[in-house]
């Protein structure tokens, strides 16, 4: 992998050129590029978006994209996509073990399985929410996903990604985002891998805001890492596997299409080391609302409330004083889908909710700490602590969250989940 550029912001334009001087100075698209190059404008917003919001990238590529096969549709697999018409949505609260790696050679594009959907993709609304399962590299595949950005949160084993700007290396406790329409392959950096995907149908993700936080904190700008360019030469007999309006179809190349020599422009893929998440909580007393975790966020369009935010559980120092630590009983407005990349999470610590697992609490399903937790955290003597072994995920989103039949019926469904709360007793009449 070579260097990586920070992303300054999302609204600027940031360019690389893997051979000196590829990239055209002072126009876009000249007569004839260096190195006879192609030039391909590829935009993941409107033409007429905002500045502010406006995302595209410049191509300079040793062949232009039309330069492909008829396409010819490909078996979906365990992939969905919303709207989602083969299961009923059930309010009850639902938990999954992890689901196990595939024995048969399966790369990143056929081990995916979605656990769940809401809005819709023809409405460019909504998300997929899908496992990754995959113990075979891409070497000849390629992948374009049309319906969605893809964030991946990688849970066991790294991964490379190869896409059209360049190469992005990936571990568990970082995540990457590609932009909808792009065209990449994932190649395996240890025998297996295993992870989650947010495929966003709606608003490309963006930070999210700081208000009274003022200019630093959160997920600070300079951490998030573009590639730089590097360009594949080959040829040979490729497919490129697409996914358009919720099926998956494939066609012929006769050629890698990472072939882009040099990029302008804001529509990239970036990656995000979660450490570097900069934790904000009270010092004071109470527990926060979990937005505080906000990581990125892809608005619905109406203020304040989200397509999905993506939110995370960090190690971090807990010191609220007279205060019941963990997270509350909730029951909330926004769906919540969560997973857990490592350790433990610190609502549910008695098993049951394992990395590469997952819950779903949708709408106004009634969730909180488990039984052991309420009573642990109702006793414990109340100094600083360091929570340490634990990073957990949440998306959350403003639209239901739909499991997938597959997700309702596998064996990986916890059909106890329901108990972890059972022992929760009767208090009334206690002092506090
Ligand atoms: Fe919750």
């Amino acid at each position: 992998m070579s260097e990586l550029h920070y992303l300054h912001g999302f609204g600027n334009e940031f360019e690389s050129e893997a051979l000196a001087g590829a990239l055209p100075v002072g126009r876009f698209s000249p007569q004839r590029v260096q190195y006879g190059l192609y030039a391909e404008q590829f935009n993941t917003t409107a033409f007429t978006a905002p500045r502010a919001d406006n995302r595209r990238t410049w191509f300079y590529r040793i062949r232009p994209s039309v330069i492909q096969g008829r396409y010819r549709p490909l078996e979906n697999g365990l992939t969905r996509s919303a709207p989602l018409t083969e299961a009923v949505t059930p309010p009850d609260m639902l938990r999954w073990s992890p689901l196990p790696i595939p024995t048969e050679p399966t790369d990143f594009v056929a081990g995916l399985t979605t656990l769940a959907v809401n809005g819709s993709v023809p409405g460019q609304a909504g998300i997929g929410i899908h496992i990754y399962r995959a113990n075979q590299s891409m070497q000849e595949r390629f992948y374009l996903n049309a319906d969605g950005e893809m964030l991946l949160v990688p849970q066991a084993g790294g991964l490379r990604l190869h896409t059209e700007c360049g190469i992005l290396e990936l571990v568990p406790g970082e995540i990457a985002v590609i932009p909808r329409g792009m065209k990449w392959r994932v190649v395996l950096l240890n025998a297996t891998a295993r992870g989650y995907v947010c495929e966003n149908y709606g608003h490309p993700l963006i930070l999210a805001e700081r208000g009274p936080v003022g200019a630093n904190g959160y997920a600070n700008d300079r951490d998030f890492q573009t590639p730089v360019a590097a360009f594949e030469d080959r040829e040979g007999a490729f497919e490129l596997v697409t996914k358009f309006m919720g099926q998956n179809y494939v066609c012929d190349l006769s050629h890698s299409p990472l072939d882009v020599v040099a990029w302008t422009g804001n529509s990239v893929p970036y990656k995000y080391d979660l450490a570097r998440f900069n934790v904000m909580n009270t010092v004071s007393y109470d527990h926060p609302d979990p937005s505080i975790f906000t990581v990125l966020t892809s608005p619905s369009g109406q203020a304040g409330v989200a397509n999905v935010d993506f939110v995370i559980f960090p190690p971090r120092w807990m010191v609220a004083e007279a205060t019941f630590r963990p997270p509350w009983y909730h029951r909330n407005f926004m769906s919540e889908f969560m997973g857990l990349i490592l350790g433990v999470y610190d609502a549910k610590d008695s098993g049951g909710f394992d990395p590469g697992g997952a819950s779903l609490h949708n709408s106004f399903s009634p969730h909180g700490p488990e039984a052991a937790v309420f009573e642990k955290a109702s006793h414990a003597e109340l100094k600083p602590q360091r929570y340490e072994n634990t990073l957990a995920f949440m998306f959350e989103s403003r639209y239901v969250i739909q499991p997938t039949r597959f997700a309702l019926q596998t064996p990986a469904l916890q059909t106890d989940y329901m108990e972890c709360w059972a022992g929760l007793t009767k208090h009334f009449g206690e002092a506090a």
